[in-house]
């Protein structure tokens, strides 16, 4: 939700400012800026689009060393040139990117800025003018940045340029992500370390209230006290090769495919010397230690918790609760005595799920962050983390983040079903590679998957995705996955509550996918799936195989019970890619989104 970066050095920064902003438009892609020192002058380039058309508005003439860059998904004032950012105060003196909300944005407007005139709708304006302010009164540029953080409520990472001071970038964060990354003769600011890694794998962690001055060759940190603070950096494991499409059309495609090997590594990851399933004991002493498990997520995360809910109940005999965040933290339920929150979240910075985390830290409750992003807020902030290992997922649609929450949710339920003594029925290692083969054969299949979404999808402007337990939890990701990158409107139902109401919606020719992989509902969904043929439905009935009759559209292969929905999500995955794919949609990047919500 929003990117930034920063670069200070000798090298020609409008480049370095764009490529970043490139790596970063999953994050946001309304409008995007720069903002490069130069000659003594502070220029801005900005351009409402994607950053390829921001690139064709920069002016290539000039050599600049240091610059701040932006790429926004629109929280105040819609995507225009006026609102996007770098923001400058109207004397000229300085620019700012910021992502986050600022809360309080009208009371400073009122009280410390009721004379001035904006030119944006964005909250993001009245710090940048705050800045100029204070300085005006004459303080130092850090005093004037400081005095305005102190002022604001809510959420910021900030980067500052001052005209009058060549040498360095002011930088501050508070719930925002913001890393700094260090190399020989420059360094650099980003809200994600794979948008740098161009230029450095060093990175330093930033903390909430911190102030940082960035020079070329150095680096002030100071706390909120004014002391210097000494941190030592860390080299990002990533491989920026992770991060490129490579021969794929889509980040989404090279995602899917990405599933059998995510697989693979999860189950060698998670295996000791002797081949069995090992997680951290803290991790398993604080399952053990608790009566009740509430699993906190959004979006796809959410419906991977589902599942998650069913490992904890079935195989480890823990009560599990599974909560959307931004719900959560405004009507906590009654919660258990021993209570374990367990965060869901592929980038580790959902601000909703930040917000419960923040609450229940302050209830003293344990916390654990199952995440593929190591070192990202929720990881930090959370007692323990367990790592996905699935590789960065760029495309804004989440595919193989949710099938390695799956098997990491099911891997952690069975090795603390065997610590709490359980009686096992299920080879895991076992069955998750029989997945992996599964996985890898429906992918190889893709293209008669594409032949569904000629047959049922072309023309459609709704869709209906019933299945019953199991199957239910993967048809409203399934109708997740369809609606936010085709643009169709779609729904995932519990098969049997179709009839209390929504069947009404049911005319000629709507299209139902019907999911049935669970022997013991089999019957009941086929049977619902009847009703809604009888009402002039297109059903597409999705089976496993040893489950499968004569009309069905689409046949998975034969995995553990327990473990379809790693299977048959796929087909949901493709049909959704295929879906936009055939509508001219922009599948990596749909609109009104981005990868990572860092706004509540
Ligand atoms: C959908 C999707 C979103 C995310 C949700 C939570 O494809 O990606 O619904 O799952 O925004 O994000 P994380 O998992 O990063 O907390």
């Amino acid at each position: 939700m929003c990117g930034i970066v920063g670069y200070i050095g000798e090298a020609d920064v409008k480049e370095i400012l764009l490529k970043g902003l490139e790596k970063l438009e999953y994050r946001g892609y309304d409008s995007a800026g720069i903002s490069v020192r130069n000659d003594g002058e502070l220029k801005i380039f900005k351009e409402a689009g994607r950053i390829r058309d921001l690139r064709d508005k920069v002016d290539s003439g000039f050599h600049a060393t240091t610059g701040i860059g932006h790429t926004r998904w629109a929280t105040h004032g819609e995507p225009s040139v006026a609102n996007a950012h770098p923001h400058q105060s109207a004397d000229g003196r300085f620019t700012l990117v910021h992502n986050g909300v600022i809360e309080n944005y009208e009371q400073i407007r009122k009280e410390h800025l009721s004379e001035m005139e904006f030119v944006s709708s964005t909250d993001t304006e009245i710090i940048v003018e705050l800045i100029a302010k204070f300085s005006r009164d004459g303080l130092t540029t850090e005093e004037a940045f400081k005095e305005a953080l102190d002022v604001l409520h809510g959420s910021y990472a900030l980067g500052l340029l001052d005209r009058e001071d060549k040498d360095v970038i002011f930088v501050a964060k508070n719930k925002s992500p913001l890393l700094l990354g260090k190399g020989d003769g420059f360094n650099v600011i980003t809200s994600d370390a794979m948008a740098m890694l161009h230029l450095t794998n060093e990175f330093v962690e930033l903390m909430d209230g911190e102030v940082v001055m960035l020079k070329k060759d150095g680096i002030t940190i100071r706390d909120k006290a004014g002391n210097t603070v000494e941190r030592d950096s860390y080299i990002a494991e990533i491989d920026e090769s992770d991060t490129e499409k490579g021969t794929y059309e889509h980040y989404m495609l090279k995602e899917i495919n990405e599933q059998p090997a995510a697989m693979r590594k999860i189950i060698q990851e998670y295996q000791d010397e002797d081949g069995a399933l090992k997680i951290a004991p803290e991790i398993i002493d604080q399952i053990n230690d608790a009566d009740r498990i509430y699993i906190i997520a959004a979006g796809t995360s959410y419906h991977a918790g589902l599942v998650g809910k069913e490992y904890f109940e079935k195989w480890a005999g823990l009560p599990t609760e599974v909560h959307v965040a931004s719900e959560f933290v405004y009507n906590t339920p009654l919660l258990s005595e021993r209570p374990l929150f367990i965060f869901i979240s592929q980038s580790g910075e959902t601000a909703d799920s930040r917000a419960v985390l923040v609450e229940v830290k302050k209830l003293q409750h344990k916390t654990l962050t199952i995440t593929n992003v190591p070192g990202s807020t929720l990881s930090r902030e959370a007692d323990q983390t367990l790592i996905l290992l699935a590789g960065p997922e760029i495309a804004v649609a989440s595919t193989k983040a949710y099938t390695a929450q799956i098997a990491v949710l099911s891997i952690l339920a069975q090795v603390a079903a065997r610590e709490l003594g359980k009686h096992i029925t299920i080879n895991l290692t076992e069955e998750l590679a029989k997945v992996t083969t599964a996985i890898t054969a429906v992918i190889d299949d893709a293209e008669t998957i594409e032949e569904l979404v000629h047959e049922y999808l072309e023309t459609t402007r709704n869709a209906f995705f019933i299945g019953r337990t199991m199957d239910h939890y993967v048809g409203v990701e399934g109708a997740l996955k369809l609606k936010e990158i085709s643009y169709i409107q779609a729904e995932g139902f519990a098969g049997g509550e179709l009839k209390h109401g929504t069947i009404a919606l049911i005319e000629e020719g709507t299209p139902v996918f019907a999911l049935t992989t669970q022997e013991k509902v089999n019957l009941n969904i086929r049977g619902n799936a009847q009703e809604v043929q009888a009402r002039g439905a297109k059903v597409c009935t999705i089976a496993m195989e040893g489950l499968e009759s004569e009309n069905d559209a689409y046949v998975i292969p034969n995995v553990h019970t327990m473990l379809t929905p790693l299977v048959s999500v796929v087909v949901y995955q493709l049909i959704s890619y295929y879906a936009a794919l055939h509508r001219g949609n922009d599948v990596d990047k749909p609109r009104n989104l981005a990868k990572s919500v860092t706004v509540e």
